[in-house]
């Protein structure tokens, strides 16, 4: 059955490739992004785009929505720490009058774009959505207040909600890809390297106990993440919050993320040994089983090849049409 969905962050990264699958699916999207970090062109075709922020939601929201999947955020956790108050700003201030727009609309499903920035330092590995919640930076802590917000109003006002985690989301989709400034992922970082727009690439510690001493993470394809979400859209209950973490359930590690990118691209990219970063856990990778038993997701391009090929196609598209 097809429905009318609100995608706000929409002209952002995942926000558009989701919006992407949405519309593929037979629904209705009508976009809302203030663009602070979005693109007017990546809004695809056939989304209705409305320019503005969240915090006025309600302006725009009524009751023929079905849902609303709420990706509009600030997540640069450099930029969190030097600027929390934009953080709790933007992020909780931002959700706060979404949840209100809802309830006032009677728009009761909601998908949220969380992080696994929630947990911090891991206590164990694979992270379990019942692990521990540190968040070790304003970014981090935003979204946590953001999911207990949610929980709340699940309680309280019988909302229908799905918070995913997402662990390192990477590649592209068709001409939607990753476009942040400043960047700081590492495959697009390393991508840049290959194109000659940046000299090398710095790794960042090589001494942590890991297998080649870099720092391994769980990078999760964006078009896997967007099929995530067309089934938590189905599988939200009234009054329940999911939380389900999103990712391959396995590592790489920054030296294969490089060496995967001189083969897939084959450019020579020189890397620079630089110390450890405060706050990098040696490993993150998720336990998906969650969403694996509720959702019943299984990521089907958790190969770093083909996600590094996808993320590389979409760069030399970006430096060609600008
Ligand atoms: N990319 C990742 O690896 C990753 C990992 C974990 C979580 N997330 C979360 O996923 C979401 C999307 O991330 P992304 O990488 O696509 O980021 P992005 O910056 O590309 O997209 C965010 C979009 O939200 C818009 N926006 C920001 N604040 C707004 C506001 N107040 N009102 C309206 N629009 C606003 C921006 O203009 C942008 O288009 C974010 O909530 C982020 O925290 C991303």
């Amino acid at each position: 059955m097809s429905g009318k969905y609100l995608v706000t962050g929409g002209a952002g990264y995942v926000g558009s490739v989701v919006a992407t699958h949405l519309l593929e699916a037979g629904h209705e999207v009508t976009v809302l992004d203030d663009l602070s970090t979005g693109f007017r062109e990546a809004v695809p075709a056939g989304a209705e785009f409305v320019e503005g922020r969240v915090h006025d939601a309600a302006k725009w929201l009524d009751p023929s929505y079905d849902a609303v999947l709420h990706f509009a955020a600030s997540s640069q956790v450099g930029e969190s720490v030097a600027k929390p108050e934009k953080y709790w700003d933007n992020n909780v201030g931002g959700s706060m009058a979404l949840l209100a727009a809802m309830r006032t609309a009677g728009v009761r499903k909601l998908v949220f774009s969380s992080t696994a920035a929630t947990y911090g330092e891991p206590v164990s590995t694979p992270i379990t959505e019942t692990d521990p919640t540190v968040p070790t930076s304003p970014y981090g802590a935003t979204k946590l207040a953001v999911d207990h917000m949610i929980g709340g109003e699940c309680v309280a006002h019988g909302l229908a909600a799905v918070s995913l985690r997402y662990f390192n989301v990477a590649g592209a989709y068709g001409s939607y890809g990753e476009r942040h400034d400043p960047e700081s992922h590492l495959i697009p970082l390393v991508l840049q390297v290959a194109l000659g727009a940046r000299e090398s690439i710095a790794v960042y510690g090589d001494d942590y106990p890991t297998p080649d001493g870099t720092c391994v993470r769980d990078y999760i394809h964006v078009a896997d993440l967007a099929d995530a979400h067309l089934l938590a859209l189905d599988a939200a209950v009234a009054g329940e919050h999911l939380v389900c973490n999103l990712g391959n359930g396995s590592g790489f590690s920054v030296r294969e993320v490089i060496e995967t990118v001189r083969t897939v691209t084959g450019h020579p990219v020189p890397e620079v040994a630089a110390p450890r970063r405060a706050g990098d856990p040696a490993v993150l990778v998720a336990s998906a089983a969650t969403a694996r038993e509720r959702l019943g997701w299984t990521p089907s391009r958790a190969d770093l090849a083909g996600i590094v090929a996808d993320a590389w196609a979409f760069a030399r598209r970006e430096e060609t049409h600008g």
